[in-house]
């Protein structure tokens, strides 16, 4: 074979490197959180997350619809055009709908009637409309984050709600899409720091489900295609922060609504179950309709203290389930750093809540929720068939694994370990650009 001159091997090579940039260019991460989404790429060789419309690299799940025009607006915009009072309808925590009886439901958007489906695949559009406003307009091959469980102990469920997102997915125009569990992402994440073989336990706690994964990691692993054998166990439970925020609600804010609260002669509470929608992200815009007017209004009349439903009443007939909602869990994420908090929600001239809440009354509200993770992560270490005392490492990723009482009963847990915190908003979404890479380049 007659040997090339060096000027040819050297196009040959640059052409090679063009390919190889090309097809980096051609893959993305999207790690769709309940409460954050993030969207990992390859620039300059080196796995980053995407500035998403100048918001950072971090978004919020959420889309508003306004009603006074025909904006459409995303992410921290979003929750800006419905904070300042701007008519229409904000949806938030809409991967939870995935797989549950609501994906077949329709929601009233403008005077229409639009289902959930598209309404995510609108906020995915968002996401590629991102890629391609940064030069990514070829994106076609993504890998997507999932949970270990969609949904709980319901084989047939969880694979719909994947399937439900893949075609999600495909309607927004990619054409390859893998899935990857959320916590394999972020061990892939922090495999990318290591200097030396650990056995680690990956906790990713966010807004909607809890993830953990026990793996074995190494620099030298860090390149392999298949990493199936260092996969040791996966496990996962529907427990996440919008949790601890309806738990937390429901413990220290609703019983001012009249929660648990006796009807008029009689031994029996009023009705449970506006509190819990009004307490549950994704289910507060079922509460904007007559019917549930008309059901709580029968409970005021049937209530020993009506007083309080009033201002259940007022939450609703004046749309501020949200913003209730934002003011517990900014109370909780305040609860991390400090002891104490205030809850407030004004409606006008009128403070419709305003009540102090500690630590204690948090860690009291999520202990059955934190007892139940710990519960799954001693159940995965049997089942990856590795002792406490084996692990290394336990690498922390999602905003609620930030929770001082969640942190120290996973060090009482396993207390040889080490106990490292990642980029908690970053790590899944900058794991899935890895993946990808190994999948797709
Ligand atoms: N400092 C904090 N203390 C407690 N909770 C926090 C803190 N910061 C954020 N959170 C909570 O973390 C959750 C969001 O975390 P994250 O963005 O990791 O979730 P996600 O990836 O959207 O959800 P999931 O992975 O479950 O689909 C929210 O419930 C938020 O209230
Ligand atoms: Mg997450």
């Amino acid at each position: 074979m007659p040997v090339k001159p060096l000027y040819q091997i050297k196009v040959l090579l640059l052409v090679a490197a063009m390919e190889d940039i090309s097809t980096l260019d051609r893959l993305a991460g999207i790690d769709f959180g309940t409460s954050n989404s993030s969207v990992g790429l390859f620039r300059n060789a080196a796995a980053q997350l995407l500035d998403v419309a100048g918001e950072g690299r971090s978004v919020p799940s959420a889309i508003f619809y306004s009603t006074e025009s025909t904006e459409v607006s995303f992410g921290r915009q979003a929750v800006a055009s419905y904070t300042q009072g701007t008519e229409g309808r904000l949806l938030r925590s809409l991967k939870s709908v995935l797989g549950t009886s609501l994906m077949k439901e329709k929601t009233l958007i403008r005077n229409k009637r639009v289902a959930f489906s598209d309404i995510i695949e609108d906020f995915f559009l968002y996401l590629k409309r991102e890629l391609d406003a940064q030069g990514r307009s070829n994106v076609d091959s993504v890998v997507l984050g999932r949970p270990v469980h969609f949904v709980d102990d319901d084989e047939a469920r969880d694979r719909d709600a994947e399937q439900q997102l893949r075609e999600i997915a495909t309607s927004a125009g990619f054409q390859h899409i893998e899935f990857q569990f959320e916590p394999i992402a972020a061990a892939l994440n922090y495999e990318s720091t290591l200097n030396r073989e650990e056995l680690v336990v990956i906790v990713d706690i966010g807004g909607g489900t809890a993830d953990f994964s026990v793996l074995r990691l190494s620099p030298e692993r860090h390149a392999s295609k298949d990493r199936a054998h260092d996969v040791l166990g996966n496990m996962g439970v529907h427990i996440g922060g919008t949790d601890f925020d309806r738990l937390f609600s429901l413990h220290s804010v609703m019983p001012a609504m009249g929660f648990g609260t006796a009807v008029k002669s009689s031994g029996r509470t009023v009705p449970g179950s506006v509190f819990f929608d009004l307490a549950t992200w994704h289910r507060i815009p079922l509460l904007y309709n007559v019917q549930v007017l008309n059901q709580v209004q029968q409970m005021r009349l049937d209530a020993a203290e009506p007083g309080k439903i009033d201002t259940l009443l007022s939450v609703i007939e004046q749309r501020l389930g949200h913003a209730l909602a934002r003011s517990v869990e900014s109370s909780k994420i305040q609860l991390s750093d400090e002891v104490r908090a205030g809850i407030q929600l004004d409606s006008g001239a009128a403070t419709l809540v305003d009540c102090l809440v500690t630590r204690d009354d948090m860690e009291e509200a999520i202990g059955g929720a934190v007892a139940s993770l710990c519960k799954c992560v001693q159940t995965g270490l049997g089942q990856a068939g590795v002792q406490a005392q084996d692990i290394t490492s336990v690498f922390y990723t999602g905003g609620s694994s930030s929770v001082p009482c969640l942190q120290y009963a996973f060090e009482q847990l396993l207390p040889d370990a080490a106990h490292k915190r990642g980029d908690v908003f970053g790590s899944v979404g900058l794991g899935l650009a890895i993946d990808a890479a190994r999948r797709f380049a």
